[in-house]
């Protein structure tokens, strides 16, 4: 890294099946990878944000014949809805790649010369399961059976048989150099148990893989060979370099590569963990530096399916809610890389309790305080009393624990932490009792006020990257007027003659049913 550029840091989403309508679990994942490149940019860094939609493979090509549309055309269409939830999620995505663009097909069809150059591709042909659902070639080993004996993925989709000519992936040569990279890198595939899932698998032996199909043509062509398009899995895996001006080395992007951290869900993790890494070191490129697996919701106990109907769809949701409160919930109800369940009584309670009841309550007292006996600006002490040290010191720590939580993306944690604070500002400003103090110890009143209106301040810059569009409206009330935050602001105190904002409320209540 030159010495005067800022690190970069490069964050990536999966790239989502187009023909699905976004659900909770498309916004979710992709909300992780907002959080952390929100916080990263506070901390000055050099942030790069990619996300994008996975658009060839038979499963496409089916839904576009379902729909009687030309399967571009189709994709089109479908691809803004990605990028529509990404606006209604308030995403702050840098680059939306589509797998059906002309500069992916290039870097797809460059990485193939590569991988065949460097002798990892041969031809031969494919017998086995598989499942088009997934898009996922299925080992006799995994199948299982439906009641009706069907033969089932274990995502529980069905499998077919298929026989055809195709090119394969020298997967089985990369067992050892897979395994020692994840020895010699234990943080390259996180939460831990993942890891060990992934390491068991490679150990029992890699097959190679089959990366091209010749019954069907909607996918990235083989150059050499137009009877073969290449397996979707492999053209999608490649959209990661593509954002970064794969092939060119000199593209304005490509110092991003390789990435920060790609953020998955734990059913893809075979294809990040193990594919990927194996197709970047056949072609000679470097790996990313961490693959983040994490878990699934569930609805009302219930799993997730289009068949059962009980797709959570986001839209509606923030219409019902707010952004910020959806946003919110998803990262604050269950850790990341656990599972967890969706419900519609604890989202109310999280927004009702959390939300309103604590952290908009603090800042409604504490304002409207401030409104009527100090004319609306904020009161500076001449100097701290030792308690006022003390709070300013835990203040300055919460924004470190911030940083190391949002680092190893336990955001739960974070935001946990974060209300711990906002509780404790509620007790001390209750405690404290400004309204009685301010006829007996106007000194006292002072810190009381500038230190809750302090810890307000730091609490709304953790909360920032999960709840951006509220806390610009709580800043906007503490009297500052940015919207561009940096980590930076927080080593100035507030000013003296500071006067407050509009008192609004930020997170209205949920009361009645028709929510
Ligand atoms: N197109 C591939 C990814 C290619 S990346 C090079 C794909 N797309 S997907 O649209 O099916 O899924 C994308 C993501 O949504 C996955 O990370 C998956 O884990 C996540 N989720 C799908 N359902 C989910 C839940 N019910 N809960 C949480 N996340 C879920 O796979």
């Amino acid at each position: 890294m030159n010495k005067n550029s800022k690190e970069t840091v490069y964050i990536t989403s999966p790239i989502y099946y187009v023909n699905d309508k976004p659900h909770i679990g498309h916004a979710y994942t992709t909300l992780a990878c907002d959080v952390i490149a929100r916080w990263k940019r506070m901390y000055g860094k050099d942030v790069y944000f990619m996300t994008g939609t996975d658009e060839y493979g038979q499963k496409m090509q089916q839904s576009a014949v379902k729909a009687n549309m030309d399967p571009k055309k189709f994709a089109d269409k479908l691809s803004k809805n990605f990028l529509n939830l990404c606006s209604v999620m308030n995403f702050s995505q840098d680059t939306f790649i589509r797998t059906t663009d002309k500069k992916h097909e290039k870097a797809v069809q460059h990485l193939w010369y590569e991988m065949e150059t460097k002798g990892s591709l041969y031809k031969g042909s494919y017998k086995g399961w598989y499942s088009i659902r997934d898009e996922a070639y299925v080992d006799e080993s995994e199948l299982t059976k439906s009641k009706d004996g069907k033969r089932l993925a274990p995502s529980g989709s069905e499998v077919s048989w298929m026989e055809q000519p195709s090119y394969f992936f020298k997967l089985s040569a990369f067992q050892d150099k897979l395994l020692n990279y994840y020895e010699e890198n234990p943080d390259f595939i996180l939460p831990k148990t993942r890891r060990n899932e992934v390491i068991s698998f490679v150990k029992s032996g890699l097959k190679d893989i089959s990366v091209s199909r010749v019954n069907f043509n909607w996918g990235v062509a083989i150059k050499n060979d137009p009877d073969h398009v290449m397996y979707v899995w492999l053209d999608a895996l490649t959209s990661y370099i593509t954002a970064c001006g794969y092939p060119s080395t000199t593209h304005e992007k490509s110092k991003y590569w390789p990435a920060s951290i790609q953020i998955i869900g734990k059913d893809i993790l075979r294809f990040h963990a193990v594919y990927w890494p194996a197709i970047l070191m056949a072609a000679n490129l470097p790996l990313p530096k961490r693959v983040f697996a994490h878990g699934w919701w569930t609805n009302e106990g219930k799993k997730i399916s289009k068949s059962l109907g009980n797709v959570i769809d986001p839209i509606p949701l923030q219409q019902q809610y707010g952004v910020d409160q959806i946003r919110y919930y998803l990262l604050r109800e269950m850790p990341f890389g656990q599972d967890g369940d969706f419900s519609k009584e604890n989202l109310k309670t999280r927004i009702n309790n959390e939300l309103a009841n604590d952290y908009g309550n603090l800042c409604q007292r504490l304002l409207s305080f401030i409104d009527k006996k100090f004319d609306g600006v904020i009161p500076v002490p001449e100097s701290l009393n030792d308690e006022g040290e003390k709070i300013m010191k835990s203040l300055k720590e919460l924004v470190t624990k911030t940083n190391n939580y949002i680092d190893t993306l336990d955001f739960y944690k974070a935001l946990e932490t974060i209300f711990r604070e906002i509780s404790f500002g509620n007790r001390y400003f209750t405690k404290s009792e400004p309204w009685k103090t301010f006829s007996q110890d106007i000194d006292k009143t002072k810190h009381t006020l500038f230190l809750c209106c302090e810890l307000v301040r730091h609490v709304t810059y953790c909360l920032f990257p999960f709840i951006p569009t509220s806390c610009i409206k709580i800043l906007r009330q503490l009297g500052y007027s940015s919207s561009d935050l940096s980590i930076l602001d927080l080593d100035k105190s507030i000013a003296k003659h500071q006067k407050i904002g509009d008192i609004k409320i930020v997170f209205p209540k949920i009361i009645s049913e028709k929510y």
